[in-house]
């Protein structure tokens, strides 16, 4: 699918969208993401895995830092062992590839201590975040990377859910966290996953200055939308996602374990002061 107004169309869950727009290659491929949860066992050609993080290392960076790394697994069981720690996701087993991303302040407070350098500033929650960002930047540009080259991937947030056993499974010194995985292999070409529409528009996007009540109307066109695509993806959701949405942050428990996320990083070396 190459045409803008298709993919347009599929984004939004056919709301009418203005013909009259700039595109490119770049747009084809960004607008044509899906999350893949299942793939071809093919390895990926040599080089791949080089030339996306190429494509990561070319993201923004603050200040240049570069507080970030990424652990690339291919071996079997330490998929498994991954996969067992997010919440037993099968598609982390089956991709040939599982990157974890990681914020990374331990190569700056190696270099500061190799040298005798005060490092007071790594202990405050600002480069916690800095870090997190650099991470989830290059990741994105790996993974739009990743689609140019006919690849799938997923996002895996799971890999939160349980830190310190994460941080000994990749062997991770104080101040690395994972902030997040990414599965990456050939989709299997019997499942066509849809296009997942997004919010209007008019709910994320403001002119000048926020505006919270003018979204009802978005939110609830986006309710009608997400209900039809649920009912033709057989995604077995009763509610819309409204109601899915809310429900998913209900309570502490909600959070599959990531609420004692601050606990975790105090153990794991941050001190987010
Ligand atoms: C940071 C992050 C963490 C995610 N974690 C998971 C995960 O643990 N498991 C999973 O199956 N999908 C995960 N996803 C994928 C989202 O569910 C998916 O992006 C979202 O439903 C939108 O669907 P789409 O990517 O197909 O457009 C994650 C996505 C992001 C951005």
């Amino acid at each position: 699918m190459t045409n803008p107004i298709e993919l347009l169309n599929h984004r939004y869950g056919n709301t009418s969208v203005n013909a009259d727009i700039p595109w490119n290659d770049s747009l084809t491929t960004l607008l044509s993401h899906r999350s893949i949860r299942s793939y071809l066992p093919d390895p990926l050609p040599p080089g791949t895995l080089e030339i996306l993080v190429a494509a990561a290392q070319s993201a923004s960076t603050s200040s240049n830092l570069q507080t970030w790394s990424v652990v690339a697994v291919e071996d079997a069981q330490r998929k498994e062992k991954l996969s067992q720690l997010a919440g037993n996701q099968a598609h982390i087993r089956q991709s040939p590839l599982f990157l974890v991303w990681l914020a990374d302040l331990a190569r700056l407070t190696y270099i500061a201590e190799s040298r005798g350098l005060p490092h007071e500033g790594l202990d405050y929650l600002e480069m916690f975040l800095m870090a997190a960002i650099d991470a989830t930047l290059a990741a994105q540009n790996a993974t739009v990377a990743a689609e140019s080259l006919g690849l799938g991937t997923v996002y895996i947030g799971g890999i939160r859910n349980r830190p310190e056993e994460v941080a000994e499974v990749l062997n991770l010194p104080p101040h690395v966290f994972a902030v997040f995985g990414l599965c990456v292999g050939y989709p299997t070409p019997e499942q066509d996953v849809a296009i997942k529409p997004r919010l209007p528009q008019s709910a994320v996007l403001h002119r000048e200055t926020y505006k919270l009540a003018e979204q009802d109307e978005a939110i609830a066109q986006y309710n009608e939308v997400m209900k039809a695509f649920y009912g033709s993806q057989q995604m077995n959701i009763q509610s819309d996602w409204s109601e899915h949405s809310v429900k998913r942050v209900a309570f502490a428990e909600s959070l599959s374990g990531r609420h004692r996320l601050h606990e975790a990083l105090k153990t794991l070396g941050f001190q987010l002061r």
